[in-house]
C-alpha cells in the first residue's frame, strides 16, 4: 500500500467511497451524493490552498482517502485544521485509516500547524477508537447538533496538539 497525493484521475474512486459513506452511515451529515465535478473542484481548492488530499493506493486501487482543511474561517484559527478520513468498505480494519491520519499529522506538522481537530459522529465507535489510538483526546460533545435518517445525532470533538 502506498500513500500518495490524490490526482484528478483518483476523483471517481474518491466519489464512490464518499457516496457509499453518505448513503450508509452518519459519518457525513448529508444525504446528497456528491458529483465527480464537485469533488474535482474540492481537490483543486485544496491544492490551491496547499491543503493535502491523500489516497491510500493498493495495487492501483484507491482504498481510502483523507484530507484536512481550515477549522474556522478567521485568521486567528489559521494554525488549526480539521480533517476527515474515509476507507472503502472492503478495505476497513486493515490499518489503512491509521496510516492515512498519521500521514496527515506529519504533513500538518511540516506545514506549521498547531492543532488538528476531529469532529466525529458520537456513535461512530470505529472512528473514535481510531483517533484515540492515534493520540487525539476527547474535548467535548455537542448534543443533537446534526440530523440524519430522521433522528438527532451528537457530534464528538477530539483534538491533538501537533
Ligand atoms: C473509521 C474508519 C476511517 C477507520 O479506518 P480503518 O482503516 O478501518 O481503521 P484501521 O484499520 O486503521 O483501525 C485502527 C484502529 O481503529 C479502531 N477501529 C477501526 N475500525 C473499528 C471497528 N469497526 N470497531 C472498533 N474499532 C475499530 C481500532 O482501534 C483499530 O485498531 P486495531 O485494528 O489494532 O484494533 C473506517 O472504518 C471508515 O472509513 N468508516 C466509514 C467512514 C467514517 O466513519 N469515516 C470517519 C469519519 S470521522
Amino acid at each position: 500500500m502506498r500513500i500518495e497525493d490524490a490526482t484528478d484521475a483518483d476523483v471517481p474512486e474518491i466519489v464512490a467511497i464518499y457516496n457509499d459513506v453518505i448513503a450508509t452511515s452518519t459519518a457525513v451529515f448529508s444525504d446528497q451524493p456528491v458529483t465527480v465535478e464537485s469533488r474535482r473542484e474540492w481537490l483543486r481548492a485544496h491544492r490551491a490552498r496547499g491543503q493535502p488530499v491523500i489516497v491510500a493506493r493498493v495495487d492501483g486501487t484507491v482504498a481510502g482517502f483523507a484530507s484536512y482543511g481550515e477549522f474556522r474561517p478567521w485568521p486567528g484559527y489559521s494554525t488549526t485544521v480539521e480533517h476527515s478520513v474515509h476507507i472503502a468498505a472492503a478495505w476497513r480494519r486493515q490499518g489503512i485509516g491509521g496510516r492515512l491520519v498519521r500521514e496527515l499529522l506529519e504533513r500538518a506538522r511540516k506545514d506549521g500547524k498547531h492543532v488538528m481537530v476531529a469532529g466525529i459522529d458520537a456513535e461512530n465507535h470505529a472512528s473514535l477508537r481510531l483517533h484515540e489510538q492515534l493520540g487525539f483526546r476527547p474535548v467535548g460533545r455537542l448534543a443533537q447538533v446534526a440530523r440524519k435518517f430522521d433522528r438527532w445525532v451528537d457530534l464528538a470533538l477530539l483534538q491533538l496538539e501537533l
